[in-house]
């Protein structure tokens, strides 16, 4: 569909990243990366619909020197193909404080130990319509 990146950000500690997309009806999954460069990546966020035999799950994970580390899966699916969706994520020291349209959190650890981030990809099937940081 679409895919956008974002390279030589500066983002610090604290800094909340809020994402609003509309996901087609069609969708199979989208993914919202962030970290330094596409080699390593602190939180790749990836809703899947229906894709590499996983419906309707959220999986996380983060990618070090291009290599994946171990999945996550959150049972919380709150996306609906043909909507639009809202998802802020906080870049903490910990972790990545992700915030689901229906309101349910969960942070991600931060296992990459990043100080800032400098990159951001979001892609698949996702239009994005807007991207604030706060
Ligand atoms: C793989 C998939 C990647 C990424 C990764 C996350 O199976 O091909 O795109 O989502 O899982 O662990």
């Amino acid at each position: 569909l679409q895919e956008m990146v974002a390279y030589k950000m500066s983002l610090r500690h604290g800094t909340c990243i809020k994402i609003v997309g509309d996901i087609p009806r069609d969708a199979k999954q989208y993914m919202i990366n962030l970290g330094k460069d596409e080699f390593n990546i602190g939180l790749h966020f990836n809703p899947r619909f229906n894709h590499e035999n996983i419906i309707k799950k959220i999986v996380c994970n983060s990618k070090s020197d291009g290599m994946w580390g171990k999945e996550l899966r959150e049972q919380d699916f709150p996306f609906v193909p043909g909507t639009t969706a809202e998802i802020s994520i906080t870049f903490e020291a910990n972790g990545f404080k992700v915030r689901l349209p229906d309101g349910f959190e969960f942070t991600f650890p931060n296992r990459l130990k990043l100080q800032n981030l400098n990159y951001l990809e979001i892609g698949r099937d996702i239009l994005v319509r807007s991207v604030t940081f706060k």
